[in-house]
């Protein structure tokens, strides 16, 4: 809100308040997880304010086009579309991200593969399999300008997104369309691959608005894990892979890895305590 809207009449339109209460109540009628928190995220993108800012200013007018602004905004949350889409970005460890719908919209536990990242030899060189906005590549680089890092995706539209991202940020990270490996070798392999069983339900964040193709891998989830870990396991280069799984497939990750050849393989757990990681060496 600009000083002169902050002047304006008691009349001139509902209070910041009010209009907080008001979507809170329709999020959390649409059956949103966070109502209080995305009707705040909302408002304060239509007042281009921060939310702090909302609750010195609870009791001002809001003018009727940011009124407007904050209705549309909802229409679309109330559709139940994820906040980081409609506000076009997600924080992820120290960077900003621009997302849209070609990219997964990334995740916290995901900051996981980035500390395994974090544990390698001064110099290596690692290869993001699975990009999408390039989350993982660009956080690496961004806290270890001194690794080498490459990010790819089989999806050229994620692919644009990265680039973007990687451009806007300053970090020299190389983007490349690839089918997993495709031959690239590197010191280390980290991946956040789809490992959701087809056919799971999902909530509507997800099923209607995010890629299936960054979702979805076969009846197990695992299809791609497995052509992943038989890439790696061919590359005798390779000498680390990461893999981020669902919990619930942590120790079939580990014996597929084990199978394979690869040692010193270990389960790590995210900030939740869930089993999230497997790493391999050789
Ligand atoms: C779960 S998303 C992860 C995105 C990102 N790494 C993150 O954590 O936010 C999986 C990504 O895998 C990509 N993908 C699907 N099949 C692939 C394949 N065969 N080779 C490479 N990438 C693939 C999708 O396009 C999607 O961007």
């Amino acid at each position: 809100m600009d000083d002169a809207a902050m002047e304006a009449p008691a009349t001139a339109g509902p209070a910041v308040g009010e209009l907080l209460a008001r979507g809170r109540a329709r999020l959390e009628a649409a059956g949103c997880d966070t109502p209080r928190l995305d009707a705040e995220l909302l408002l304060g993108e239509a007042l281009g304010v921060s939310r702090a800012r909302l609750v010195l200013d609870r009791d001002e007018n809001v003018p009727s086009a940011d009124v407007e602004r904050f209705e549309r905004l909802l229409l679309r949350r109330e559709a139940r579309e994820p906040v980081a889409y409609i506000l076009g970005r997600r924080d992820f460890r120290r960077l900003t991200l621009n997302v849209d719908r070609r990219v997964l919209i990334p995740r916290p536990e995901t900051e996981l593969l980035v500390e395994v990242g974090l544990e390698l030899p001064a110099a290596a060189s690692v290869i993001d399999v699975a990009t999408g906005s390039g989350a993982v590549a660009l956080a690496l680089k961004d806290e270890r300008p001194d690794l080498s890092v490459r990010g790819t995706d089989l999806s050229p539209d994620a692919i644009e997104v990265a680039r973007a991202n990687g451009a806007r940020l300053g970090l020299e990270v190389e983007f490349a369309v690839a089918d997993l490996l495709d031959g690239a070798v590197a010191d280390a392999v980290l991946a956040n691959l789809p490992y959701v069983p087809s056919g799971e339900p999902l909530e509507p964040e997800i099923a209607l608005y995010e890629p299936a193709r960054a979702l979805f891998a076969g009846a197990g989830g695992l299809d791609l894990v497995r052509r992943l870990v038989g890439e790696v396991a061919g590359s005798p280069g390779v000498a680390l892979l990461g893999l981020e799984v669902d919990p619930r497939q942590a120790s079939e990750v580990v014996a597929l890895m084990r199978d394979a050849g690869l040692e010193e393989v270990e389960v790590r757990r995210d900030l939740a305590g869930s089993e999230r990681a497997v790493v391999g060496r050789r």
